[in-house]
């Protein structure tokens, strides 16, 4: 999947407030999601893998999804340097319309990539199948805006922001439940600062697979 993700790939970590709110998010998770040594996390929509760097010491494995290949490049390197470790695995994964991999994780996180996908329900679906019974889904992502964020790309198609009633609608038709909303931070952009929330919630106790 070719994007405008794949040219901003290679400066995405130049800007220290994304480093240092990927860092105050794995606080966030670490503090909502319990994380040990055998813990199998996946990043969806992992970026550069800020998130994962700052959970690395916290999991006992790591794989980081992403479509755009000039981040995936970046989570390469990234493994090749050892920042991640040499064991993590990048997939080139789209859950709209990719078919969802026979592979189980205890923790799902995503940030700030749903906003960028319009067809939410077979991403949430690969979610739930993707996780194990118990397993947790955390997203962190833009609170409901009024469309500003994204007005510097007219081509945006994707949503501005989530009501959290709503994502918690799509949530539980997904099969999640247990739906809890806590303050996820801030981002700012052109002197505008944009809350985020971080929702955390529980994997559907049963499966037909
Ligand atoms: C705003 S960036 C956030 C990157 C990273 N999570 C971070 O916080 O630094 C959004 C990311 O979502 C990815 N993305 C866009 N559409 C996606 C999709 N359908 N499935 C998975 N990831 C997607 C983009 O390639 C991009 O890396």
């Amino acid at each position: 999947m070719a994007s405008d993700f794949d040219e901003r790939a290679a400066t995405w970590d130049d800007d220290p407030a994304k480093t240092e709110r990927a860092r105050e998010i794995a606080a966030a998770l670490r503090a909502a999601v319990p994380l040990d040594g055998r813990t199998r996390l996946l990043e969806y929509g992992a970026g550069t893998g800020l998130l994962c760097e700052a959970l690395a010491d916290d999991v006992g494995s790591i794989t980081l999804a992403e479509p755009s290949e000039g981040m995936r490049q970046v989570i390469a390197a990234k493994v090749a340097a050892g920042t991640l470790p040499s064991d993590a695995r990048i997939w080139d994964l789209d859950l709209v319309d990719a078919e969802v991999p026979d592979e189980r994780f205890d923790v799902i996180a995503t940030v700030m990539a749903l906003h960028h996908i319009p067809e939410l329900p077979p991403v949430l679906a690969g979610f739930a199948r993707l996780l194990d019974e118990d397993g947790r889904l955390c997203v962190i992502d833009l609170e409901a805006e009024d469309g500003s964020f994204h007005a510097d790309r007219p081509g945006f198609h994707g949503h501005d922001g989530f009501d959290r009633d709503e994502l918690s609608e799509r949530l539980a038709l997904a099969g999640f439940t247990d739906v809890r909303f806590t303050p996820g931070g801030q981002v700012t952009k052109d002197g505008r600062d944009y809350p985020l929330f971080m929702a955390v919630c529980t994997a559907p106790a049963h499966r037909d697979d």
